[in-house]
């Protein structure tokens, strides 16, 4: 049985190519089992699959199909209200000083800690509804607010049990190491996340990345690169943030444990790049977070001259409240220079690399792909970042099945 037909849409984003983006004009797709059975021209897919067997037949004139997007950096599971935050960095206040004056993300730790599981998830299904309504079909989620054992498996439960309520596919990570909790030393925390807190997340049987924050008074090179071995003795795949504020060696430290990604990299000088390049790391940017940040933005032509591929993330998090893919492609080619080509592609495909899953077709509409679809209300994908600000996305099909339609 045919799922659905999506017929005569203007534009079809397939995926990357040698040239840049594989892009398909009157075509259509077809689905079936959950994946892409096949995709081209609207008169030879239509021939061979027929819409009137279609349980699902979708007339995409004039609009165009994209894969879904795939959010590979997000802190979207949080407790409390950080909007304050934002009028103090509005008055001048850095993020830095924000954070030694209790707020930042210790301050979410505090109401993450005092969230039961059953509100933790409430607020995540409806953080879920939102992106999946702008787009996204696969969001990776770390833990991280709680740095206790508890909180951070509690965390860990609820992406899991977000995973199975949502049709969203949500990718567990766990961040033990996302900040140093009040009143301890780093050493002394570092020593709890690797003989207390990772054997715990091995039984608990969740995660899947460990990720950590290797940054200027927060966890250094080293501490970082202890975490992160543990991590893969306790069968964890690592993610770092690197050179975010300062150049202090995360991404090489990436390149060396073979990580899946090395993230932020505001900072990266063109050895890191390549070191990351060569260990096949995927670099994820995070354009909102510069944008929120008032920071400069990440280069994103130094990878592109290095012929590195890049991945676009939200960072959905308290300190950049925008879980929109959409923006973040406008802001790779407002912001970064990126054309919208290479944004889109960073936001789907790139998205599916950093997350250790582009072997599946993730992030693209080629045959045997999962069918992760969003037709947008535009003749080609370049409206996208060009209408920023707006969601143009209509319907959104996860596995073939339609999960939003119409905004
Ligand atoms: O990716 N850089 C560290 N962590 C987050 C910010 C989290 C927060 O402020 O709550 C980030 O930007
Ligand atoms: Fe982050």
């Amino acid at each position: 049985m045919i799922q659905t037909i999506i017929h005569d849409a203007s534009e079809i984003i397939v995926g990357p190519d040698e040239n840049g983006l594989d892009r398909l004009e009157n075509g259509a797709v077809a689905v079936a089992g959950g994946t892409i059975a096949a995709v081209g021209p609207t008169e030879a897919v239509t021939e061979e699959y027929p819409p009137e067997n279609a349980k699902r037949v979708i007339d995409a004139s004039g609009r165009t199909v994209i894969p879904g997007f795939v959010d590979s950096h997000t802190h979207a599971l949080f407790a409390g209200d950080r909007s304050d935050e934002f009028e103090a960095k509005l008055r001048g206040a850095s993020y830095q000083e924000i954070l030694e004056e209790g707020g930042g993300i210790l301050r979410t730790v505090g109401a993450t800690r005092n969230a039961s599981e059953d509100e933790l998830l409430a607020r995540l299904l409806e953080y879920l509804d939102v992106m999946a309504a702008h787009g996204t079909t696969t969001v990776e989620v770390k833990s991280g607010y709680g740095l206790d054992t508890e909180t951070e498996l509690r965390m860990l439960s609820v992406i899991d049990r977000a995973d199975e309520e949502h049709p969203i596919d949500v990718v567990p990570t766990y961040m033990g190491a996302h900040a140093v909790p009040e009143g301890r030393a780093e050493d002394d925390y570092v020593e709890e996340v690797v003989t207390e807190q990772l054997p715990a997340v091995e039984r608990q049987d969740v995660a899947e990345f460990c990720d950590v924050f290797c940054e200027e008074g927060v966890f250094s090179v080293e501490q970082s690169r202890r975490v992160l071995t543990a991590g893969k003795e306790h069968g964890l795949t690592p993610k770092v943030h690197a050179e975010e504020f300062v150049r202090l060696g995360g991404a090489q430290l990436a390149a060396d444990l073979g990580a899946a990604s090395a993230d932020h990299l505001l900072h990266a000088e063109t050895a890191d790049i390549n070191a990351l390049g060569a260990a096949g790391v995927t670099p994820v940017l995070l354009p909102g977070t510069a944008f929120s940040l008032g920071a400069e933005y990440a280069d994103a032509g130094a990878f592109t001259d290095q012929g590195v591929s890049v991945a676009l993330a939200s960072d959905f998090n308290p300190n950049c409240h925008s879980p929109s893919m959409g923006f973040a492609v406008a802001l790779g080619c407002l912001g970064m220079e990126m054309t919208p080509a290479q944004a889109l592609v960073a936001g789907t495909h790139g998205g599916a690399r950093a997350l250790d899953r582009a072997d599946t077709g993730l992030g693209t509409v080629e045959p045997g792909a999962p069918a992760d679809l969003c037709v947008v209300d535009a003749p080609t994908h370049v409206h996208i970042p060009y209408t920023f600000g707006v969601n143009l996305v209509d319907t959104v099909l996860k596995d073939g099945e339609v999960v939003t339609d119409d905004r």
